[in-house]
């Protein structure tokens, strides 16, 4: 009762095999070199902060010192824009981006601590 392949399901066997082993390696080929992109682009700073909880409180108190002299207190908006929500506006990476490079004065370039940082994003991301 044991049924041989014939000798065509043999061979479309083994096709089956190389087309697997070869999707297999394309995927790879992909994956690599995503994390290849990953790794170009994804600066260590930001990778850092992105990787820590901040504290919300801990955040309230950073933005009150440095932030809201122009973003007002709770982020409703002075000389800076109304900071409300925020976070549904704009990434994680674009807020940190926001804060650290100094691109949109008069607003000016700070250098928080990736902890310090985390907090404020998490702050933030409450408003
Ligand atoms: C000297 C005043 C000033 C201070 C201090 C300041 N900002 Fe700003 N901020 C601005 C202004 C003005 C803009 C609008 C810039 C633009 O888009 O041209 C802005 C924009 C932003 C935005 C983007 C808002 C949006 O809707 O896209 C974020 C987020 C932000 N500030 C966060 C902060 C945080 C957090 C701090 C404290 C670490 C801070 N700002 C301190 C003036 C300030």
């Amino acid at each position: 009762l044991t049924n041989f392949p014939s000798s065509s399901e043999d061979s479309s066997v083994n096709f089956s095999r190389v087309a697997i082993a070869m999707v297999a390696i394309a995927l790879a080929i992909c994956l690599s070199a995503f994390g290849f992109y990953r790794f170009q682009t994804s600066d260590p700073y930001i990778s850092q902060v992105l990787s820590q909880q901040g504290e919300v409180e801990q955040g309230e108190q950073i933005f009150n010192l440095n932030c809201a002299a122009c973003h007002g207190l709770n982020g409703v908006g002075l000389v800076g824009p109304s900071l409300e929500k925020v976070s549904h506006r704009k990434s994680q990476v674009a807020l940190i981006n926001q804060v650290i490079s100094g691109n949109t004065p008069p607003m000016p370039k700070f250098q928080p601590s990736p902890e310090l940082m985390a907090d404020l994003l998490s702050y933030l991301d409450s408003l």
